[in-house]
């Protein structure tokens, strides 16, 4: 049992954590691109994010605490388990309450012609986003190096 709730934990990790990092990758070219693959690409992130992306961290999360309760070697007071909450719940936030409704926004102004508006808001999700990466490769490290036992 724990092996399959480990397994589902690391598949639902590689699709959030890898997803995350190849849209940023996409995102870097998008200076150069045509406005309607911006557009595109705005409309294919905000699908990514919502449909695959949240539902894969819910997954993770559930999986995750599901190992934790089972298993007597972990505790919820250990610390690798505290900053994967904290990720979680920080990355959890940050994408429901602030990237995918702005990608929205984002999307409206490009649709409306309002394509220096979109871009400044595109601009601010992005580094958004970086942060969140940045919190998930930390939850990554604590996962595997455990930091204080
Ligand atoms: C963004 C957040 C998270 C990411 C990216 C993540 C990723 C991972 C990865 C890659 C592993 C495999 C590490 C290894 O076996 O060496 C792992 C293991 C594990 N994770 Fe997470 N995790 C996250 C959050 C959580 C949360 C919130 C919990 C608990 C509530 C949790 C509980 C566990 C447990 C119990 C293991 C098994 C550790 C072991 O067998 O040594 N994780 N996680």
């Amino acid at each position: 049992m724990f092996e399959t709730l480990k397994l589902i934990h690391v598949l639902a990790a590689i699709i959030w954590v890898g997803g995350s990092i190849m849209a940023q990758l996409f995102a870097l070219r998008l200076t150069a691109a045509a406005p309607a693959h911006r557009l595109g690409f705005a409309r294919d992130l905000r699908f990514a994010a919502s449909r695959i992306f949240v539902p894969s961290a819910i997954v993770l999360l559930g999986a995750g605490i599901w190992m934790v309760a089972d298993s007597p070697g972990f505790a919820f007071g250990d610390p690798f388990v505290v900053i994967g909450l904290v990720a979680v719940g920080g990355s959890l936030a940050t994408a429901i309450g602030y990237l995918i409704p702005n990608i929205g926004r984002a999307i409206e102004l490009m649709t409306s012609g309002r394509g220096p508006e979109a871009g400044a808001v595109i601009r601010k999700v992005a580094l958004a986003a970086r942060a969140v990466i940045v919190i998930l490769l930390v939850a990554v490290w604590a996962m595997v190096v455990k930091p204080g036992g």
